[in-house]
């Protein structure tokens, strides 16, 4: 039993296993391949915050892989109404194969984790966002190849999908250019356990000196979910760090622009950018799906 609450929960060889699977799911359902896999399985989705991509994929991961998801509300369980999150932990793991949980602090979903007996996803926290690593992680190997090869810039906020693709780097060789207004850094504990496991991870303040290289531009929202109050402070703070055709322009000419969703346009990332050719956002969105059932699979699949 294993939990993923942070990409580095895997192993490089697992990390790669799950790409390649995803990889394989996806062509299958290109060619109408239908399994059930996770044939009387179910997984519990427990959303303290919004979600459009992270609800649906999982969702309909679990549908074509022949299980079945429960979408929970966080208010709708009577832990809005204060039940334990370790009594919650323990009941759940009596009724689901796993649980996938969004929350807005990654202690409540590491105290979860320590209760349940059924592997916990972390399907966002204010720290990490490993399912959508993964997702582009598969994004980029399917447009670039060799991961070890590849030098990401990421322009702006230093946040949950920051921290969780520098873990990355650290598993698959890829260099990192983080660029990000002062104050505004990845958390320093990933950024040193990375280092120390081997992450190639540079800081630039300018975003102009983290494109000319990059084979890959990332950026995400200034303001995220649980943030909304700094919304004001952050916009001026974040000026200097949009993703622009003047941005994108400066850097190498096959480069790939990537973003989380959802998008700011005008704030962030342009309007421009996200619709032009350097695009593969919604590449990069529809592997979320691909992604999770391998996650899923690795979780809790049959060996
Ligand atoms: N990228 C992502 O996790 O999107 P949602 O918030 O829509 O799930
Ligand atoms: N950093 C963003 C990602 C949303 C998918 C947030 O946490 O709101």
């Amino acid at each position: 039993m294993k939990h993923l609450l942070s990409i580095a929960d895997l192993t490089s060889e697992e990390l790669i296993e799950i790409i390649k699977t995803a990889e394989k799911l996806k062509e299958e359902r290109y060619k109408g391949i239908t399994t059930d896999y996770l044939k009387n399985k179910s997984l519990a989705m427990i959303f303290e915050l919004p979600s459009t991509r992270t609800r649906v994929s999982f969702e309909v991961a679990m549908t074509e892989l022949g299980g079945h998801a429960l979408y929970l509300n966080w208010n709708d369980l009577q832990l809005g109404r204060g039940e334990p999150i370790k009594d919650t932990a323990r009941v759940m793991s009596r009724y689901v194969h796993a649980v996938m949980m969004r929350v807005r602090d990654h202690a409540v979903l590491e105290e979860y984790a320590r209760y349940s007996t059924v592997p916990v996803i972390n399907g966002l926290s204010n720290l990490e966002h490993p399912c959508q690593v993964l997702a582009d992680l598969l994004t980029i190997y399917e447009y670039k190849g060799d991961l070890k090869e590849i030098t990401l810039a990421w322009i702006g906020d230093g946040n949950n999908v920051c921290n969780s693709l520098i873990l990355a780097s650290a598993l698959t060789g890829m260099s990192m250019i983080i660029s990000t207004p002062e104050n505004y850094e990845p958390n320093r504990e990933i950024v040193k356990k990375a280092q120390e496991l081997g992450a190639k991870v540079k800081f630039v303040r300018d975003p102009k000196d983290a494109v000319r290289d990059a084979d890959v531009i990332y950026t995400d929202v200034w303001t995220s979910m649980g943030q909304e109050s700094e919304r004001e402070k952050r916009l001026k703070d974040f000026a200097r760090y949009q993703v622009s055709e003047e941005l994108v322009k400066l850097s190498t000419e096959d480069v790939v622009v990537m973003h989380c969703l959802p998008a700011h346009r005008g704030e962030e990332i342009t309007d421009e950018v996200v619709e032009g050719k350097h695009s593969i956002i919604f590449d990069q969105a529809e592997n979320r799906l691909h992604a999770q059932k391998a996650i899923l699979l690795r979780l809790i699949g049959e060996d």
